[in-house]
């Protein structure tokens, strides 16, 4: 048994880590055929991305997939400790398992991702949760075969979380969602500990992929004829800090791009990171797509200051408009949050003006939540929730009035869209345009997912746009 502890957590250490090749242990390989399992992913891509990989590592041991909990012999829920809504949603989620469970006592029910990185969930499935059966974290994911294994096997609760990151696993197998579209992991973890965030505590220090592994990665990729590649970080700006003098996300994105996949996105970038070099190759390269997302926060640099984000309101204002005058039709998202510990009305009034100077194409808002652990969960924070809410609401109007501003430009001209699916109504289709827009448009000809097509918008929403395709 190995527990969470975020006093481990937080310290980072310069030794340098291991690359080690994934093996799969052959013993355990189809033990399990006939079997069912169902997962559930909250929170960001790099949990989406890792449930790609957790699929492949079930199906290895001969789980096939159903697409309802209450049909699978064995539940996973691959949670995110973000917010404390993610939280609850997942504890709710194990709420209807203890149901389900006392109907099917064979029922095997796991929990892993951020959540097992935190002392206190732990704590709460020792003594709460007996009838869970496994819990494994963010750094043991690799691991799965053999832990799913043995709490089958002993018929005994298995947690297995390491509070550090281990080594850099390559060759995980995975099982992508798409076959036209992929993330690729290019650097694990964050060294940023902004005063709010959990994330630097349940995925540990930077870690940058091997530019030899991320470039055969997305050869494969091409090779498989895949049109689309979003390299992903929480914060990607930093890739190849932590093993090269020379070489960084710059060179990366240039290395990508010269590979000639259709459409290359990247996401989180930090605005601390955000070189000149980086500007200058989306903006030289047609195929890195002219969409960034820049969180800013807040637009209150008193607040940016006690949040730990390294940059003040003036300083991310030159380096968002920096990216705009230089990078043709790009369109820029961010994230907000509202209500940080001591935010005033004069803070938020700051925010509001920086969204209104932004425009911004997209903006996902929060309200601040407590992340027990982070320092901001000591400051004090006398504004009421209500009033907070109050704010993500105001907030909300006049983002939203942003998106569609920025989306009625966009009527009359042509985009390119990469083709994800068919809508609800007939003869629709939907996907997303270089600038990262929902585009939904009919098509006379038919279209399958991964096609890409010009699209002539007709119409303009806030969060999506209509169009058909052009002959
Ligand atoms: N690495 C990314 C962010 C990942 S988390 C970056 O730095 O940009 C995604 C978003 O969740 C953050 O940008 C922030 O807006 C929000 N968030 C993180 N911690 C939060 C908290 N404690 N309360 C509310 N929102 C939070
Ligand atoms: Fe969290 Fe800040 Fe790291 Fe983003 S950069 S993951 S907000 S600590
Ligand atoms: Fe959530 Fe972990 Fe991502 S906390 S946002 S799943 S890195």
């Amino acid at each position: 048994m190995h527990l969470p502890n975020y006093k481990e957590a937080r310290t980072r250490d310069l030794r340098p880590y291991k690359r080690i090749e994934f093996k799969e242990d052959s013993e355990v390989k189809d033990k399990y055929k006939g079997k069912t399992f169902y997962l559930k992913t909250y929170g960001c891509q790099m949990n989406e991305h890792d449930s790609e990989n957790i699929e492949a590592l079930l199906m290895f041991l001969g789980f096939s997939k159903v697409e309802r909990y209450e049909d699978a012999d064995l539940v996973l829920l691959n949670t995110c400790s973000i917010r404390e809504n993610a939280h609850n949603k997942a504890f709710g989620m194990l709420g209807r398992l203890k149901h389900l469970k006392q109907e099917k006592k064979d029922l095997i029910v796991g929990l892993c991702g951020c959540m097992a990185q935190e002392a206190s969930v732990v704590e709460k499935i020792l003594r709460d949760y007996k009838w869970v059966n496994f819990v494994f974290g963010t750094h043991n994911m690799y691991q799965l075969p053999e832990i799913i294994d043995k709490a089958i096997e002993e018929n005994k609760q298995q947690i297995e979380v390491f509070s550090r990151e281990g080594d850099l696993i390559e060759g995980l197998p995975v099982l992508r969602v798409n076959d036209y579209k992929a993330y690729v992991n290019i650097i694990y973890g964050c060294n940023k500990f902004c005063t709010y965030c959990i994330v630097p505590y349940t995925r540990g220090r930077e870690r940058s992929r091997l530019k030899e592994d991320v470039l055969a990665e997305v050869k494969k990729l091409v090779d498989d004829g895949f049109k689309e590649v979003t390299l992903l970080g929480q914060n990607v700006n930093a890739y190849g800090k932590d093993i090269y003098d020379d070489y960084t996300m710059a060179n990366l994105l240039e290395d990508v791009a010269k590979m000639g996949i259709a459409r290359i996105r990247f996401t989180t970038s930090h605005p601390w990171d955000f070189t000149d070099e980086m500007i200058d190759v989306i903006a030289k390269y047609p195929n890195i797509m002219p969409s960034v997302h820049l969180p800013v926060q807040s637009g209150s640099s008193r607040i940016l200051k006690l949040m730990g984000r390294r940059y003040t309101r003036e300083s991310y204002l030159e380096l968002f408009h920096k990216i705009k005058d230089r990078v043709p039709g790009v369109s820029i998202s961010t994230d907000i949050i509202v209500g940080f510990p001591g935010e005033t009305e004069e803070d938020f009034q700051e925010t509001l003006s920086l969204v209104r100077e932004c425009q911004y194409d997209n903006a996902f808002t929060f309200v601040f939540s407590k992340r027990e652990g982070t320092p901001a969960c000591r400051l004090a924070d006398p504004v009421l929730q209500e009033e907070k809410e109050e704010r993500l609401q105001r907030l909300n109007e006049v983002v939203n009035h942003y998106f569609l501003e920025n989306n009625k430009k966009l009527v009359g001209s042509e985009v390119e869209v990469l083709v994800e699916g068919i809508s609800d109504k007939k003869h629709m289709y939907y996907g997303y345009s270089d600038t990262n827009k929902l585009i939904n448009f009919s098509s006379k000809k038919e279209l399958a997912p991964g096609d890409l097509v010009m699209v002539k918008i007709i119409e303009a929403k806030t969060w999506s746009l209509d169009g058909e395709a052009v002959e």
